[in-house]
């Protein structure tokens, strides 16, 4: 029993859940500039879509209707995928939870935007709670410091994953503050360095995480997986 986290560069992510995989925005090679995997050579059973933007939904029809996946995402997404020819999909909306076979999905505000890439409204934006095999994993999706991760943080989080490469989302300075709020054990860092205008030095950014919380910093190299 237990939950591997693997990052593919950016803010893509297969989850291993006691063996159903779980893809999380995906944005491959071909597409993702920092990835090194071809969507073609992933396994999905579900895929986790956070918002909209095409550095987060580039491969999400493909991998779908290649794998058969069920895609989780905001009502408005899920009609823009089945208008693809891709029905296998689960709607959601901001602060509604689900219990899934392997576990429970619980779809969390984020401060930012989702309009899809052909100009569709993409509905609100989002991040995910996943509660499965007794731990909790926080998926922020892109968004900016709120002080109502204080409130999601009462889930208990065992792992975050967010965004802190600034400009399009949090950076380093308010991710490290979003830790006071949310709490977790650990906190795995994405969405920097794909492009100049997110670049970060992300090693200083783990260093003002160990001196200013009690949180463990995780730095993934692309395709590196932790183990929960
Ligand atoms: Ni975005
Ligand atoms: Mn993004």
């Amino acid at each position: 029993m237990s939950i591997s986290v693997t990052w593919h560069g950016h803010a893509t992510f297969s989850l291993n859940i006691n063996g159903t995989h779980i893809v999380v925005d995906p944005f491959f090679a071909g597409n993702n500039p920092a990835a090194k995997t071809a969507v073609d050579a992933v396994d999905a059973d579900f895929i986790l879509q956070t918002h909209g933007h095409g550095d987060h939904i580039a491969d999400t029809v493909a991998l779908a209707k290649r794998t058969g996946a069920t895609v989780i995402a905001n009502f408005e997404i899920c009609n823009w995928i089945a208008a693809k020819g891709h029905e296998k999909v689960h709607a959601m909306n901001t602060g509604g939870g689900y219990n899934f076979p392997f576990g429970r999905v619980k779809m969390t505000a984020a401060l930012h935007s989702s309009g899809l890439p052909d100009g569709s409204y993409g509905g609100d934006p989002g991040g995910y709670l996943l509660m499965a095999d007794g731990k909790t994993v926080y998926i922020a999706g892109d968004t900016a410091l709120f002080s109502d991760m204080s409130l999601i943080g009462r889930a208990g989080i065992d792992l975050a994953i967010l965004p802190v490469g600034d400009n399009f989302t949090m950076g380093p300075e308010d991710s490290v503050l979003a830790l006071d709020y949310l709490k977790p054990q650990m906190v795995v860092p994405c969405h920097y360095n794909t492009w100049p205008p997110i670049a970060i030095d992300v090693n200083a950014w783990a260093e003002s995480v160990k001196q200013e919380t009690a949180v463990t910093p995780i730095i993934l190299q692309v395709d590196e997986t932790y183990t929960l």
